[in-house]
């Protein structure tokens, strides 16, 4: 077995998704890599030891600059809020570091344009491995849309629906920025609803029915003003609130996206329907391990919704855990993804999605945002 030695950079939600997965994979993945829980970064050195000790990471660092130049780091996890990804994206691409970078890929597509150059270009123009955590693609009725996507059944699909609904801001007396509430802030998070969750509707939408052509959105930001953590002022508040966007496929299909933090009674409401010519799929991620199945080609009297418990050997990933039946969750998605990333390193067939399948999602993101802007339709285009 070969080792694969991680360097960790931020040790919040996202820190300790990634450790978890990184220490159950080989119990469950036959793989070539066995991640090895190296060093963990972050700037507070009581809080980073306590994270360190609690997951077994070997050592510590409290300058994300110093893990870099480590020569005992293969991998730079990057798990920090968005601003922070470019700047360190760019520095380990430079020092021939693999790199797992946390979602959105960057602030803007700009600065995802910088981070596929860097990535690409890096180790001598080899290229280094690089890939984006959109883990929804890894819940096995999200891969097993895809599945039947590809295999044809659902035929021509007319139509693309998604959103993502949350409730936990609603409060005037929320302040902005600083730990935990960076997302409020625009200058840490790029954008607010647009950037944090419509980003997983748009990757999983990309993956599953192709490159989206032209949006026209509208946004929404509630509370104007807000208390700033890190001033204690009351600052305007650059974020959008809620976000909904109309958007046209390259194959013709139509989609709707919603997505805020405004709808009370919902926690993390990630839900998808697609309509196609012979069958339609619906998901939600309240109940992840479901996948909901209309096929017109049944037997008419027969004919109905199902609800697939994917749970089975033969549904994507299910055979590496329990028996049939037996439902996994959440965490087990990040457990897929770092699989798929150790496999591809064997192979050395790169897995999806990567800085440049992930900048496609930044491109879409912008667009809707321009298109808040200027109330017009945007096109996407062709990516340079
Ligand atoms: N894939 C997903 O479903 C998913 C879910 C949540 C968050 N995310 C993404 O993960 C990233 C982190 O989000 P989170 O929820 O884990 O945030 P968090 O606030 O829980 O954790 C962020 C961590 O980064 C650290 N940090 C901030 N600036 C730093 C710096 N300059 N140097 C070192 N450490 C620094 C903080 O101390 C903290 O440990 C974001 O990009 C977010 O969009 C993705």
């Amino acid at each position: 077995m070969k080792n694969l030695n991680i360097g960790m950079i931020g040790y919040g939600f996202m820190g300790r998704a990634h450790s978890n997965a990184y220490r159950r994979v080989n119990n469950f993945f036959p793989l070539e890599y066995r991640p090895v829980l190296k060093a963990a970064c972050g700037r507070d050195l009581p809080k980073v030891r306590a994270f360190a000790e609690t997951w077994g990471y070997e050592s510590v660092e409290t300058d994300w600059r110093k893990l870099i130049e480590r020569k005992d780091i293969d991998a730079i996890d990057i798990c920090t809020p968005n601003n922070t990804h470019k700047e360190i994206a760019l520095a380990a691409a430079k020092a021939g570091k693999m790199i797992l970078c946390e979602k959105p890929l960057s602030m803007n597509t700009a600065e995802g344009e910088e981070m596929c150059r860097a990535v690409e270009a890096a180790a001598g123009g080899k290229g280094v491995a690089n890939m984006v955590w959109y883990n929804y693609r890894r819940v096995p009725a999200v891969t097993l849309a895809k599945q039947l996507i590809d295999q044809g059944r659902l035929g021509k699909i007319f139509h693309f629906r998604a959103k993502f609904l949350q409730d936990w801001t609603i409060s005037a007396d929320l302040p902005q920025g600083g730990a935990a509430l960076w997302r409020l802030d625009v200058n840490a998070a790029g954008s607010g609803v647009t950037g944090d969750l419509l980003a997983h509707c748009i990757d999983t939408a990309i993956w599953l029915n192709g490159s989206i052509a032209k949006v026209t959105a509208m946004t929404e930001t509630f509370i104007k003003e807000r208390q700033h953590t890190l001033t204690g002022k009351v600052e305007k508040v650059g974020i959008d609130d809620a976000c909904a966007f109309l958007a046209r496929f390259s194959n013709g299909s139509m989609a709707t996206f919603e997505s805020t933090r405004y709808a009370r009674g919902h926690k993390a409401e990630y839900t998808f329907e697609i309509n196609g010519e012979h069958a339609s799929i619906k998901w939600d991620l309240h109940d992840l391990h479901r996948m909901d199945y209309f096929d017109h080609k049944d037997e008419s009297t027969l004919r109905g919704w199902r609800s697939i418990h994917v749970t089975d050997g033969d549904h994507p990933y299910m055979k590496h855990w329990w028996v049939p039946g037996l439902q996994i969750g959440y965490e087990h998605a990040f457990v897929h993804q770092v699989a798929d990333f150790l496999q591809g390193l064997a192979d050395g067939k790169p897995a999806g999605p990567t800085f440049r399948d992930a900048l496609e999602t930044q491109r879409v993101s912008d667009a809707v945002l321009d298109s808040a802007r200027s109330g017009v339709w945007e096109t996407i285009g062709e990516q340079k």
